[in-house]
């Protein structure tokens, strides 16, 4: 892990809702894995004072690619950076997804927690890419694509773009079709409610898979507890620290539903 002062390359708008930030480390893109995070110091001043996490989006060459939304403060004074600008970022943080081999990937995301699994996307393969977004404003446009575009699946709740509904409804479908779904493995990130949905159905057709949690985050490394969850093997555990990626069998899905 290390505190870079980082200079931004660029910083655009891809859609009404989306932003995409870039900046080129070679030290960060040589080691970060897929699932991990950063922690982002947009201002040199304690205002905002915390750091605020982002996942990785996409890495060409050297340049890191960060999706993202503007929500609140953080990711407004993020989306006024103009290229040049330095910020910091600390990382690489959290844990990473379970590369596969011999299995059926599937990955499930909502909104910018897309941002994941398009990386994770670039090293490894995948059968689809299945995204909700709530309407067509927040919707990925499919020119950011990662491989062969037939492979991905929109859904938007008032069926702008794609299927109308949750994304996680095209997902169960697919279980159905599955002759043996316990070939299926899983990669999702979201908010929490579609990952509940998500964790339900793979239940329900014996799937395996992991889950990368958005929790809110304060410190990032394990020393405020802010952004406690409760698992089955280790009891509570900081999401920054033992997450953000979890096996989707290990989450108590009752307490995560009262967060997120
Ligand atoms: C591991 C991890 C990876 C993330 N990756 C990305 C990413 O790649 N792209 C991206 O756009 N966002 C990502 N997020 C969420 C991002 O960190 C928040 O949107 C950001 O911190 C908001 O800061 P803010 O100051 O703009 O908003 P704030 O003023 O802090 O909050 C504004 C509003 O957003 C809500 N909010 C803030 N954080 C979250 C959250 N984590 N989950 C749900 N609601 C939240 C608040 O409740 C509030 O209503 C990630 C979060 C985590 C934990
Ligand atoms: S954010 Fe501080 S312990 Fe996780």
């Amino acid at each position: 892990m290390f505190d870079l002062l980082v200079k931004v390359k660029d910083n655009k708008k891809i859609s009404p809702d989306l932003w995409v930030l870039s900046f080129d480390s070679e030290k960060l893109a040589q080691t970060i894995v897929p699932g991990q995070f950063l922690e982002f110091k947009v201002r040199n001043s304690t205002d905002p004072f915390l750091r605020r996490p982002f996942s990785v989006y996409k890495i060409k060459n050297n340049t890191i690619e960060i999706l993202y939304e503007v929500v609140g403060e953080g990711t407004h004074l993020m989306s006024e950076l103009q290229p040049g600008d330095t910020f910091l970022s600390l990382g690489p943080l959290g844990t990473t997804f379970t590369p596969q081999k011999n299995k059926k990937v599937i990955m499930v995301g909502g909104g910018v927690g897309a941002a994941p699994l398009v990386f994770l996307a670039q090293k490894q393969d995948f059968d689809s890419m299945m995204l909700g977004f709530r309407g067509e404003s927040a919707v990925l446009p499919l020119s950011e694509a990662i491989g062969d575009d037939n492979k991905w699946v929109y859904a938007t709740n008032d069926g702008s773009v794609g299927h109308k509904g949750f994304i996680t409804q095209p997902l169960e479908e697919l279980f159905k079709q599955e002759d043996s779904p316990e070939n299926l493995f899983i990669y999702s990130c979201g908010p929490n409610p579609m990952l509940l949905e998500v964790a339900r159905i793979c239940q329900q057709y014996g799937v395996d898979g992991e889950v990368s949690l958005e929790e809110r985050m304060g410190c990032g490394v394990g020393a405020c507890l802010g952004c406690a969850v409760l698992t089955k093997s280790k009891g509570y555990v900081p999401s920054c620290k033992y997450g953000p990626v979890f096996n989707i069998q290990d989450l108590e899905l009752d307490e995560l539903k009262n967060s997120g």
